[in-house]
């Protein structure tokens, strides 16, 4: 099948959406914990990324509603701090559920069932069913022109791995934490890892057949 730009313009808006949401395959799965005077946030994300590892940054894409207040953004704005809690395959239906558009007023915590968890003074809520927690320190929100979305960038600052998922290399097993993976905007794999490569030196690329010949 062959999508050109025309097809995918004049596709309905639900379809095209399901595409293009997909398109980019396996994402990460995380939801981010925010708090503010009013109360606390949870929110399910798909677009969490890795920056950088020195300074060790994360990003992620906010898409904004100019008809409704984007929680997980304002409380960020108004006190500096968000956590990241990979999702658990224990707690899919309930993490999906965060992003249903409630009322600023009542917690998707309580809501979703999920338990808020404060650890080391840090000032957001992590989520205590996740196994792998990060703690940001908002950095700079920057702006994307051409589509008004926003990447929200903070800087790590506290990380919770359980010890026997990372190795003495820093590596971590992710299919030993259960993270699970995001498809689209609905659809949660389990993860299994294949295989583990060492770094790509250009005189160590082994000689490959092609498959397809
Ligand atoms: C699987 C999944 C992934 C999502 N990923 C994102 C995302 O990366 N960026 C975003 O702006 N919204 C994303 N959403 C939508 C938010 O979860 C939803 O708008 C939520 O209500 C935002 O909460 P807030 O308004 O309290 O900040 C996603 C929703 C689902 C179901």
């Amino acid at each position: 099948m062959h999508f050109t730009s025309k097809n995918i313009n004049d596709l309905n808006r639900i379809k095209r959406l399901n595409l293009i949401n997909g398109i980019s395959g396996i994402k990460s799965a995380n939801l981010i914990g925010t708090y503010s005077k009013s109360g606390t946030n949870l929110s399910i994300f798909s677009s969490v990324v890795h920056l950088g590892s020195d300074p060790a940054m994360l990003g992620f894409i906010m898409r904004p509603n100019s008809e409704i207040r984007r929680d997980t953004l304002e409380n960020i704005k108004g006190n500096g701090a968000f956590t990241v809690n990979h999702i658990h395959e224990s707690i899919i239906d309930q993490a999906h559920y965060t992003s249903a558009k409630i009322d600023s007023n009542i917690s998707e915590f309580e809501l979703c069932s999920l338990t808020e968890e404060y650890l080391n003074d840090f000032p957001a809520p992590y989520v205590k069913e996740c196994q792998l927690k990060i703690g940001l320190q908002f950095v700079e929100k920057v702006d994307i022109k051409s589509n008004g979305t926003s990447m929200i960038i903070g800087e790590i600052k506290d990380i919770y791995i359980p010890e026997e998922c990372i190795d003495d290399k820093g590596y971590i097993r992710l299919d030993r934490i259960f993270t699970v993976g995001i498809g689209g905007l609905n659809s949660y794999y389990s993860l299994k890892r294949i295989t583990s490569l060492p770094y790509a030196r250009k005189d160590e690329i082994p000689k490959f057949k092609n498959k397809l010949m």
